[in-house]
């Protein structure tokens, strides 16, 4: 049997009380030092993943304890050392190839210094969980009704590895892009490249608020670790793909905007009885796309850096969505704030939608 590792983190302090209930009421600046000083460790051992051919593979997650902020504040030697450890530890339990979980992937060069320093191959997951966000935005805009390409659409974090390509792929489906994130000159770079890629141009701004104002499907993959969007920021009637880990929907948007749509991008069921033999906060047989691209290439003995540093191309993204559905990986139903979106939950979003239309003609007089 065919072994991989998986590379993980705590993503906030309610990740680092279910790992440890007894850091519950401690202060994060106490955990951070903690978790500073814990060195890489075997989290659990997965097994019960079958594909639809039969084939069956099991797993390492191997934890990484930093908080996002360690990730981007702490010396880059400290924090590169730490992921190696785990990669290391993930080659000693015999995997072949070893997936970089949340922030691993998103500090530095995109894991390219990483594989230097392992014998395994070394995949960030991008690949897949490109694939899996566009396929739930345009799910998800199919269930509010909106046709995309009528629509206008917004890529946040469209400079990064995950927000590009989401970028490149969705200006070929809907009327108007506009692309943002914080750096003005990595944007018109990427617009460029989106230009060549389908001959549409996108609207470039690095304000947030203005690119949400008018988009009817937002996919959003920043590295902001927190909630930048507020409730205030999106369309009435709109759809949100939050792929960000830590999401970068603020939770207020759950409780005031009950006429938007917000799903968390990148989940995916796993074919076969899969037991994480963990809590990372999604139901039984549940995992990121990320994680799901680790196991899709262990099933297919690919080990390679299939998706790597900040350059992932669109034809990576056709190939791992194929090899996903060979092997019966598939996307789970929507999920918004740590909770099942049902039928019904859609069906009111949809009538505080038409009710608040109803009142903006009356205000209006018409
Ligand atoms: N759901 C999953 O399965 C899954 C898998 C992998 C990764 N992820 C998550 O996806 C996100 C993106 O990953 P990545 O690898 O694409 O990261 P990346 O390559 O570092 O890209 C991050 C993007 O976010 C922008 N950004 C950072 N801070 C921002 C802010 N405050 N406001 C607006 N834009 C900001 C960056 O541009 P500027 O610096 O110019 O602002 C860049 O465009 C991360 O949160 C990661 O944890 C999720």
């Amino acid at each position: 049997m065919q072994t991989f590792g998986f590379i993980t983190h705590a993503l906030d302090m309610n990740d680092v009380v279910r790992y440890e209930p007894r850091s519950a009421g401690k202060r994060i600046e106490l955990v951070s030092k903690i978790l500073e000083w814990m060195p890489a460790y075997k989290q659990s051992h997965i097994t019960g993943i079958r594909s639809k051919t039969g084939e069956e593979i099991d797993g390492y997650f191997c934890a990484c304890p930093f908080l996002p902020h360690q990730f981007t504040e702490l010396p880059r030697e400290q924090v590169y050392k730490k992921i190696i450890d785990a990669g290391k530890l993930a080659e000693s339990l015999g995997a072949k190839i070893v997936g970089l979980g949340g922030f691993t992937s998103v500090v530095g060069d995109a894991g390219e210094t990483i594989s230097e320093n392992l014998n395994i191959a070394v995949t960030s997951g991008n690949s897949y969980t490109i694939a899996t966000a566009l396929e739930g935005a345009l799910e998800a805009a199919k269930t509010m009704d909106i046709h995309p390409e009528e629509s206008s659409a917004t890529v946040v974090g469209a400079t990064g590895s995950i927000g590009r390509v989401c970028a490149q792929i969705l200006s070929q489906k809907v009327d108007s892009l506009t692309i943002t994130a914080r750096s003005l000159s990595r944007l018109k770079n990427v617009a460029e490249m989106i230009y060549q890629f389908s001959g549409k141009r996108p609207n470039v701004t690095t304000d947030l608020h203005a690119s949400l104002q008018g988009a009817d499907i937002v996919i959003t993959a920043s590295s902001a670790g927190r909630g930048i969007i507020q409730p205030h920021f999106l369309k009435s009637g709109c759809v949100v793909c939050d792929v960000a880990l830590p999401h970068d929907c603020s939770r207020e948007i759950a409780e005031i905007r009950r006429d938007v749509l917000v799903i968390e991008g990148g989940l995916v069921e796993v074919p076969g009885k899969v037991d994480f033999r963990t809590n990372f906060g999604y139901p039984p047989g549940i995992s990121l796309a990320c994680m799901a691209e680790t196991m899709i290439l262990t099933l297919e003995k690919r080990f390679e850096h299939f998706s790597l540093g900040r350059r992932i191309e669109p034809e990576k993204v056709i190939e791992i969505q194929f090899l996903a559905q060979k092997h019966g990986f598939k996307l789970a139903g929507f999920r918004s704030f740590n909770t099942q979106i049902t039928k019904e939950d859609i069906y009111k979003i949809k009538e505080n939608v038409r009710a608040l239309k109803k009142k903006q003609k009356i205000s209006i007089g018409l």
